[in-house]
């Protein structure tokens, strides 16, 4: 099958890949790029573990075709820290226990700094609202609400 050439950005840094059509943009940060912060799980749009930002936008990357993200900016766990820094939605997260088996957290995380990206001071249904469509199998979710909140004030 012929082989469709993407170019795209992936943590402020180009990248160009020959990709089969039907080729995941989950599959090409996992398996080509090795950035496997992001998680696969159910594969089928579902739980949201392999969440990365679009061009600022959370989207579930099993979703997404590689050629469809051509010129498109893309923001993956590994591209949240400065530096040594942790971003500040990941400190609130550590700091508040929100992290058990940690699967669902990159996408959790992703998610957040969107939120927090749009609506700097967010109201606690804002939280509930954006964070709906992650699922956690560990945490019972308050610790995960306590954390964006608090990342709020940093
Ligand atoms: S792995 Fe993509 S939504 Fe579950
Ligand atoms: S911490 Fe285990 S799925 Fe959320």
């Amino acid at each position: 099958m012929e082989k469709i050439q993407v170019r795209f950005t992936v943590n402020k840094e180009e990248v160009l890949l020959n990709v089969k059509p039907y080729e995941t943009l989950l599959e090409s940060l996992r398996e080509r790029l090795h950035l496997t912060g992001t998680k696969e799980a159910c594969g089928l749009g579902a739980c949201g573990s392999c969440t990365v930002l679009l061009d600022g936008q959370p989207v579930r990357s099993c979703l997404v075709l590689t050629p469809e993200v051509e010129g498109a900016e893309i923001t993956t766990i590994e591209g949240l820290k400065q530096g040594e820094k942790l971003d500040p939605v990941q400190e609130a997260f550590m700091a508040h226990g929100a992290v058990q088996c940690g699967f669902c957290t990159p996408g959790m995380v992703l998610t957040a700094k969107s939120l927090l990206n749009r609506s700097p001071k967010p109201t606690e249904e804002e939280v509930l609202k954006a964070m709906s469509s992650n699922i956690c199998r560990c945490t019972g979710y308050t610790k995960i609400i306590e954390a964006v909140l608090t990342a709020t004030e940093t």
